[in-house]
């Protein structure tokens, strides 16, 4: 008789699929360059990759996928390249507020809206009002983000509660913490992908990825297919993850 497919895993001893990845969209810059085009082609070329992948995590039943489009540091770079990128955010937007309650994909920006323009807050107004009916997918894109920008805001949201009177210093928890970040209320990532050859995280969800399995490919973003991303989810599925335990 054949095994249900939770006993075959077992055996197997595979991790079950993941509920969340995060990915961090870099390589477009290099993408472009080696073709001799401008930076920004790599941009354009880089949100069809992310369009593609989404679609592609929402057939797949994922629950939550994080992306990392544009960092606190990425402020650096010229204001063409910045305008092009933010361009390219606020055509996604408008785009999402058409078709995400179609296709059941909810979405999430996490970071600090305060430096974006009003246009793009307005969107994110929208796409969050329109999120409260999508029961799939949730997409998290991840704009004017930087992890410890994410976690000193933490720390002052707590401090507030302290100040006001509604907690005591010595009853904050791990989980109080968490709750307060972007991503509060969604489970820590089990995979985090980072194609365009680079072996760091660049300030990237430094306190959810205490236990994630990190996968780095030389694949610019550009160039990563959906092939590749299921070959991710296999090596995931496949690690032992011991948690600091003995497995
Ligand atoms: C990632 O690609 C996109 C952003 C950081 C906004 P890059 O623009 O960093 O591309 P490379 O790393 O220079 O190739
Ligand atoms: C990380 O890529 C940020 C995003 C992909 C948005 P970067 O290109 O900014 O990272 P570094 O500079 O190589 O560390
Ligand atoms: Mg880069």
């Amino acid at each position: 008789m054949p095994l249900f497919k939770k006993e075959q895993e077992a055996a197997a001893a595979l991790n079950p699929m993941p509920r969340h990845i995060a990915m961090v969209m870099d390589g477009n810059g290099r993408w472009a360059t080696s073709r001799g085009l401008p930076r920004t082609a790599g941009h354009k070329e880089g949100a069809e990759t992310f369009r593609r992948i989404a679609t592609h995590c929402s057939h797949i039943g994922l629950e939550y996928l994080t992306v990392y489009a544009f960092s606190t540091e990425n402020w650096t770079r010229s204001e063409a390249e910045v305008n092009a990128i933010m361009e390219l955010l606020r055509v996604y937007l408008l785009e999402s507020c058409e078709k995400m309650v179609k296709e059941n994909i909810g979405l999430r920006i996490m970071g600090d809206e305060s430096r974006l323009s009003e246009g793009l807050r307005a969107l994110i107004r929208e796409t969050d009002e329109l999120s409260k009916q999508t029961t799939g997918l949730q997409v998290n894109v991840c704009l004017n983000y930087g992890a410890r920008m994410e976690i000193t805001r933490a720390a002052r949201l707590l401090a507030e509660d302290v100040k006001a009177g509604r907690i005591a210093v010595s009853d904050i928890t791990e989980e109080m913490v968490s709750e307060r970040l972007y991503s509060g209320g969604i489970p820590d990532p089990e995979l985090i992908i980072r194609p365009g050859a680079e072996k760091r995280m660049s300030n990237f969800l430094l306190w959810q990825s205490a236990y994630s399995e990190l996968y780095f490919t030389d694949t610019l973003w550009p160039d990563f297919t959906e092939a590749e991303l299921d070959g991710a989810i296999t090596w995931y599925r496949s690690r032992k993850r011991r948690f600091g335990g003995v497995k």
